[in-house]
């Protein structure tokens, strides 16, 4: 393969932010041990922040190619983990905000940063779960830790036709949950439902401001939305309840009192996927692996070329794109 590749460049000069598709060579690539050829990237929202303007400066030292996450194949290895030919996934560590990332089709890392394709998952299967599916999987864990069962009662799922919320609907409803699914989007009721959920709730009646203690609704939630829709579904966590709490998509306040932590024994439990330590890490992807239906990923993918992610950027941003935007970055 030539040693020349492509990339969506990001730059900064004077103070302009440009980014574009580039023709890259060795010199651009990044530090690390182990090259890849990517297959895959996907589009979360942390890199619709970064396409866009790089806003909140996701990315801290252009010039780079944004993406968190990617899939590919080994082509040279420092790493004794990892030989020519291996396919590995690569979520977090700090790529695409302070090493260049995913939108290109090729980098190189630390050995340390990957995890091998999970068996069962193709490399695009791998994409369309990405960072917002292991994200969802965390959350679960999370729930299941705390004592969390099927059986329990209700568990809410807010952002949920995102691509977080989707992987946790099907997720939940795979392992045998009650889902309430919240969305802003009314039309997406169905596709909800075709994921599992059982119920669906207006993002409307989570966006009024909270009470200190609401009517005890639900045994449990992921919350992807951050702000006054996690303060709602806070007040109204049955006793003993665990919320996990992972995005911040409809901001990053949290307008909530003490009462449902002292009053219920409400948890509030943070999910971070990008440091998250091995062996969280591959036992997230082994459960991905064994519990997420496939045809239910199947059904919440779509898969576009490189040219394509600075409109699924601003798409994201604005709450639009549905499920998991994969990037062919060869396509
Ligand atoms: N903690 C971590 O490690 C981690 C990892 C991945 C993602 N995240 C965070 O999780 C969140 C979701 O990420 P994603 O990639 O799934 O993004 P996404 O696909 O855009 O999903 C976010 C969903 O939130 C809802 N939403 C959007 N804007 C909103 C608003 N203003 N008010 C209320 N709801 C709104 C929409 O769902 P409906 O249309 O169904 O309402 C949207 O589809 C983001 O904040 C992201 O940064 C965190």
């Amino acid at each position: 393969m030539s040693d020349r590749y492509k990339a969506l460049w990001a730059t900064e000069q004077d103070g302009k932010f440009e980014i574009a598709i580039r023709e890259l060579g060795p010199t651009e690539l990044p530090e690390g041990e182990v090259t890849v050829d990517i297959r895959y990237s996907s589009v979360n929202y942390k890199d619709g922040l970064a396409v866009a303007g790089n806003k909140n400066k996701i990315m801290r030292k252009l010039p780079m190619a944004p993406g968190i996450d990617f899939a590919g194949v080994v082509s040279a290895s420092g790493a004794q983990r990892f030989k020519p030919g291996d396919e590995v996934v690569l979520t977090g560590w700090g790529v695409g905000e302070t090493h260049s990332g995913g939108f290109a089709q090729r980098s190189r890392l630390k050995g340390d940063w990957l995890v091998r394709k999970p068996d069962g998952l193709s490399l695009k299967q791998s994409m369309a779960i990405g960072t917002a599916g292991l994200t969802a999987m965390l959350s679960v864990l999370a729930l299941e830790e705390r004592g969390l069962r099927p059986g329990d009662g209700e568990i809410l799922v807010t952002g949920a036709a995102g691509g977080v919320g989707s992987v946790a609907v099907a997720l939940l409803a795979r392992l045998g949950y009650r889902v309430a699914a919240s969305t802003g989007r009314p039309a997406q009721a169905d596709y909800l439902k075709s994921l599992g959920a059982g119920a669906i709730v207006p993002r409307a009646e989570l966006a009024e401001k909270p009470r200190p203690l609401g009517r005890e609704r639900w045994a449990g939630g992921i919350d992807t939305v951050g702000s006054t829709v996690l303060a709602n579904l806070l007040s109204m966590t049955r006793y003993g309840g665990t919320v996990a709490a992972c995005g911040l998509a409809g901001g990053f306040d949290l307008p909530v009192t003490v009462m449902p932590f002292i009053l219920r024994g409400v948890v509030l439990y943070g999910i971070d996927s990008v440091m998250c330590p091995e062996p969280r890490r591959s036992e997230a992807w082994r459960r991905l692996a064994r519990d997420l239906p496939l045809d239910k990923l199947d059904a919440m993918t779509h898969v576009h070329g490189l040219a394509e992610v600075p409109e699924l950027a601003d798409a994201i941003l604005k709450g639009e794109v549905r499920g998991r935007a994969v990037i062919d970055v060869n396509a």
